[in-house]
């Protein structure tokens, strides 16, 4: 491998008045994957961020909320982190904008580019309250849109047609403070001149970030490049420029500053300006102007190093529309986390980023169904009835790899410098596509050699085909450690071991016992995501989250007294093994209909609300326990999923629904739904 590289990463910083949301993940987490894989590979990487705590919008909740600026943003540091670590995000460093480092740091930067020249003074208009003495910032004004006349607009763009404008702009402006009409007056605001960096940033820009990015930032080049207001107004919630009392750096000057303040924090601003250091940003597409153009230019007129790469990427899409309240698709950090688990998510992600700036989405029915056939079904299915069955059958010991075994761990390995490309280049759907060809061969061999039975009969062979499934997996967790790095670490206790590095892949574990095998990762159900999307749906009227409670669990603990129910009427079918089991995709449905089949004496039609799958007819023979078909509505019933949907005269059967007991004598009746034919129990 290459030599140990320093590398300096960051994530842009969330703003400390808002909740972290699916959206802020998609950075968050793709930025944690990268990082991960470099301190995977043994270099030294450190990733930093901080929360962006200045501004008027901080100002305004604040006040709103009756609290200090100070008082909100230590508030909302604690849940961002808190949130952050849920989600197994790992910075080495977390802090703030509003923060000694960041002043120093901003004060000295800003003397430097007016050291430089590239600071100048103008005059401006802008809207002057008479009452609360003060110039109004954008949201402190409300007016009619000067393009649409809807009334009630901010001073910076309009709700209802979109529209960005001047405050000074708006028709009969009011101050939202005290609601007196504000006058017109000048004001001075110091700007950065970006004109006599043309050049630099024109050549600066290609090599800097992707192509798409810097075509469409060439295009300012054509003309001179405007000025930048980095001023703004007391009252403010930030800091106060040296040399221009009441002046105050703009939000935009002092967040991304707030980088180098947070490497400080840390004890390693000897990183930043390293030459043999790397840096790196990754941003979303809506902030690209200040990273690829102000932050660069007031790195290089300060003489600070400029980053190496911006790395862009696009919007989060839920079900292919843009992220909704009223919808319930604008989903909180939080909510998410009280209904689903957090390695779904990085998986999930993991499988639709493709290092590009296109927007990514979050399909509901295709997260769970990924998850649970990818995560859970393939991949760690490897594990789990690999590691299960050495430990219940075989004492748990790993034996030795025959040619066979051999084959398919050399497989697995010979796939390492293609997946550290993927990583490296942020193809992170292309390592799971590789982890997933690795895992469907460990399947594939794992069928073939059916230990299942073998078990039975020899026990030594049943070893070495479990050591083959079980050191291909190794190598598949440790492929994933930078994107499921909790699971990972249950992986390598399994496997004995303290350590895994990229290195790890050179070696093997044979003639060695294997650790208690630990759950690994569990199916989700589309009714944690069906709960998670109304505890997120905002009503009209209502502005924040709803309280709720996991309707998903409550599901779970239902499903769970189901399928507890003794079969006591029904006589047992033959014994099957546990991967037979394993092909049922059990799901809870609300029954939304059940009627009477005409002409037919024992079926009944149901159809089910079956969440993010949708809805599902289903045909069930028990109409001679359930005389009232109409009092199953509303009912919640498991039933299976993934059955081959069947033909039948009345109509197409997509599943079987699973009830308890005999027809007209339990309490419980038999379902033999479509497929089952008649009249057995199933439980
Ligand atoms: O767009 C945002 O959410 C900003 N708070 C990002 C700041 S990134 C950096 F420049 F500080
Ligand atoms: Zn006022």
């Amino acid at each position: 491998m290459a030599e140990k590289r320093k590398i300096v990463v960051t994530s842009a910083l969330p703003y400390a008045n808002g909740d972290i949301h699916l959206g802020h993940l998609v950075e968050y987490i793709q930025t944690d994957f990268w990082v991960r894989f470099q301190k995977l590979r043994g270099h030294e990487c450190v990733y930093v961020c901080a929360d962006d705590t200045h501004g008027t919008p901080v100002m305004i909740r604040a006040r709103k909320e009756g609290i200090t600026p100070e008082e909100l943003i230590a508030r909302s540091h604690a849940e961002h982190l808190k949130d952050f670590g849920d989600f197994q995000i790992e910075f080495d460093n977390y802090y703030t904008t509003n923060s000694p480092e960041n002043k120093e740091l901003s004060e000295r930067i800003f003397a430097a580019m007016e050291a430089s020249g590239a600071v100048t003074k103008r005059s401006s208009p802008q809207l002057y309250c008479e009452h609360c003495h003060m110039f109004l910032p954008d949201r402190f004004v409300k007016g009619v849109c000067p393009k649409c006349g809807a009334p009630n607009q901010y001073g910076d763009s309009c709700d209802s047609c979109g529209a960005t404008y001047g405050a000074e702009e708006l028709g009969s402006p009011v101050c939202t403070t005290c609601g007196a009409t504000p006058v017109v007056r000048d004001t001075e605001h110091l700007y950065f001149e970006l004109e006599p960096q043309h050049d630099y940033l024109e050549k600066w820009i290609p090599g800097h970030t992707t192509s798409d990015v810097s075509n469409k930032l060439l295009e300012w080049f054509k003309e001179p490049l405007r000025g930048w207001c980095i001023s703004r107004d007391a009252p403010y919630f930030g800091f106060e420029i040296p040399g221009h009392p009441g002046k105050f750096f703009y939000v935009w000057v002092d967040a991304p500053i707030g980088y180098i303040a947070s490497l400080k924090n840390l004890g390693r601003f000897d990183m930043w300006n390293d030459p043999e250091a790397e840096l790196y940003h990754f941003i979303g597409k809506d902030i690209i102007r200040f990273h690829c153009l102000f932050w660069p230019g007031m790195l290089h007129a300060a003489g600070f190093k400029t980053p190496n790469k911006v790395f862009v990427h696009g919007f989060l899409t839920v079900n292919g529309e843009k992220m909704s309240k009223s919808k319930g698709t604008f989903v909180n950090a939080r909510t998410y986390l009280n209904n689903l688990p957090p390695e779904a998510l990085r998986y999930y992600y993991a499988a639709k980023l493709g290092g590009t700036t296109d927007d990514m989405d979050l399909n509901l029915a295709d997260f769970v169904q990924r998850v649970n056939s990818d995560l859970v079904g393939k991949i760690t299915n490897i594990a789990s009835r690999g590691g299960q069955m050495l430990q219940k059958r075989l004492e748990g010991r790993l034996g030795r790899l025959d040619g066979e075994g051999r084959a398919l761990v050399e497989k697995c390995r010979a796939a390492a410098d293609t997946i550290a490309k993927h990583y490296e280049d942020r193809r992170f759907n292309q390592v799971v596509v590789e982890v997933c060809r690795l895992a469907d061969a460990a399947n594939e061999y794992f069928d073939r050699r059916e230990p299942w039975k073998t078990v039975k009969t020899d026990a030594e062979t049943t070893r070495t085909t479990l050591t083959a499934a079980l050191n291909a997996f190794r190598m598949i967790a440790i492929y994933l450690k930078p994107i499921l790095p909790v699971y990972a670490e249950k992986a390598m206790k399994l496997f004995g071991e303290t350590e895994w590095t990229w290195a790890s892949l050179d070696s093997t574990r044979e003639d060695c016992a294997l650790g208690a095998y630990e759950y690994l990762a569990s199916r989700i159900e589309p009714a944690q995501v069906d709960a998670m999307i109304a505890a997120a749906k905002v009503k009209p009227g209502e502005s924040g989250e709803v309280s709720h409670e996991s309707r998903a669990s409550k599901n779970k603990a239902r499903a769970g007294e189901a399928a507890a129910k003794p079969a006591e009427c029904s006589p047992l079918k033959a014994e099957i093994a546990f991967p037979d089991f394993e092909k049922l995709d059990l799901r809870v449905g609300v029954v939304e209909s059940c009627e009477i089949v005409p002409k037919s004496s024992k079926l009944l039609k149901f159809v089910l609300d079956a969440g993010a799958l949708g809805k599902r007819t289903i045909f069930s023979g028990i109409r001679g326990a359930y005389p009232d078909p109409a009092a199953l509505v509303g009912q919640e019933v498991v039933f299976v999923a993934n059955l081959a949907p069947r033909k039948m005269s009345v109509g197409v059967s997509e599943g079987m629904i699973l009830f308890a007991g005999e027809p007209g004598k339990c309490g419980g009746v038999v379902s033999p739904g479509s497929a089952a034919g008649g009249g057995t129990a199933v439980t």
